[in-house]
């Protein structure tokens, strides 16, 4: 029983972040990897291994933290009921937030810089290595929060921040923003139905208190939304190629990322 209600999960959640389409490409992908026998083995692996644990990123390796994995949305378990509509967890490639950032050429000790959806806290500890007046991560799954609560903590160790960080638990669509100018930064964290809640509650907040808000958003899957918005400009568009070693680690094969860039007018 235990095991239908968490197949009927599994679906709905296909469904709802992928499409009928998707969902049955994903089927057939899985029937096609099980006759291969390597769906089996890879899902032992990740289960022996832990929360979403796979290939170690050289991140990781590097700085001692646990940022590697990739957790299906409906693997999440956090009981909330937008997770329906999260994509999961998947930690950035370094050299993609790097080079978006370098093109973004903030004054950063003016902002803070404000990851949606920070997961493991992967972009939150790459931000704390830029100037900012603050940083904070916003995650649904208080397990993920955790994980990357211990992650900032370990890096403060190796690396000198000055800027005040916090790792918060909550929905990214009530979470209140914080006060003066903001940068947020988003790695395709949801789909369309909370996408749309979360632009209604930036514009809420930026109608409450004008101020500066720039918004980065990696593998852009839902900017047909952010282009409706006519209280945004888009500022670039650019497909950062990854350094080897992200390239490496990559768990889709890819070896560029696409980034988009916006401003509130
Ligand atoms: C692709 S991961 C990105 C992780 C991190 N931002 C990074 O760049 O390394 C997206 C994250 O968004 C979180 N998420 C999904 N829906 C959310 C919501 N409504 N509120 C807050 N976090 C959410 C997921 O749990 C997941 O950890």
């Amino acid at each position: 029983m235990r095991v239908r209600g968490a197949l009927i999960r599994r679906v709905r959640h296909w469904v709802a972040n992928r499409g009928w389409r998707g969902f049955l490409a994903e089927v057939l992908r899985r029937a096609g990897g099980l006759l291969a026998g390597r769906a089996r083995a890879g899902d032992a692996r990740a289960g022996a291994a832990g929360l979403g644990a796979e290939q170690v990123h050289p991140f990781d390796r590097r700085y001692g933290v646990e940022t590697s994995g990739l957790i299906w949305g409906e693997r999440l378990g956090t009981g909330e009921r937008r997770e329906i509509w999260a994509t999961g967890y998947y930690g950035i490639s370094p050299s993609v937030l790097w080079q978006a950032m370098d093109r973004m050429g903030l004054e950063w000790p003016r902002l803070t810089f404000v990851d949606i959806g920070c997961g493991k806290g992967r972009a939150v500890m790459l931000a704390l290595r830029h100037p900012f007046r603050r940083v904070i991560g916003v995650e649904l799954s208080r397990e993920l929060v955790r994980v990357a609560v211990e992650n900032v903590e370990r890096l403060s160790a190796v690396w000198r921040t000055d800027a005040p960080c916090d790792v918060i638990a909550g929905d990214a669509t009530t979470t209140e923003l914080p006060s003066g100018p903001l940068l947020l930064y988003l790695y395709h964290p949801f789909a369309a139905p909370v996408m749309t809640e979360f632009l209604a509650h930036v514009k809420a907040s930026l109608e409450l208190e004008p101020r500066e808000m720039y918004l980065l958003y990696v593998n852009p899957e839902m900017d047909d939304l952010l282009r409706r918005c006519e209280w945004m400009e888009r500022m670039w568009e650019e497909s950062f190629a990854m350094e080897e070693g992200d390239a490496a680690a990559d768990r889709f094969g890819s070896r560029s990322e696409r980034v988009v860039a916006y401003r509130a007018r």
